[in-house]
């Protein structure tokens, strides 16, 4: 099982970056934690961030062929970026959408999502431990899919 685990802009400067929101984990550890929970999944994850929007458009492309499902947090790109909600619904993957803090309890122009609509489902509040959550529903959902 194949997963690609985008990061978008900023999510590179975790941990310094408004603990108070966002947790002390960095996300070389919040990766590792990922690789170490998709090993014992039996998964494969390639892990990809970048605070560049035609990049990740790009990414979810070119790996389209490569991969079986889709787990992005797309950061601030999530209530701006109809290029990348195209390019998920063009790739038809199972996509969970993943944010670190409860988007809902926060600024209003948070609440809206160009992204959820073409995702599968979205896992926010969580802290790091919504990324372990998205790949246990990533897992659950392909294997759904290929049974029915
Ligand atoms: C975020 C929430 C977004 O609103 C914000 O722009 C981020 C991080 C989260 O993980 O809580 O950069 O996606």
């Amino acid at each position: 099982m194949k997963i690609l685990l985008i990061h978008g802009p900023n999510l590179n400067l975790l941990g310094r970056r408004e603990p108070g929101v966002y947790g002390h984990q960095t996300l070389p550890q919040i990766n590792e934690r990922l690789e170490e929970a998709a090993e014992k999944m039996s998964a494969e994850l390639k892990i990809f961030q970048s605070n560049s929007e035609g990049k990740i458009v790009s990414f979810i492309g070119e790996n389209a062929d490569w991969a079986d499902g889709i787990i992005i947090n797309p950061a601030a790109y999530t209530h701006t970026s109809v290029a990348i909600r195209d390019a998920i619904a063009a790739v038809h993957l199972p996509t969970v959408e993943v944010h670190l803090s409860n988007v809902f309890k926060r600024e209003e122009f948070r609440h809206f999502s160009y992204i959820s609509p073409v995702a599968t489902g979205i896992i926010c509040g969580f802290g790091p431990e919504g990324y372990v959550l998205a790949l246990e529903a990533i897992i659950r959902e392909i294997n759904r899919l290929a049974e029915n």
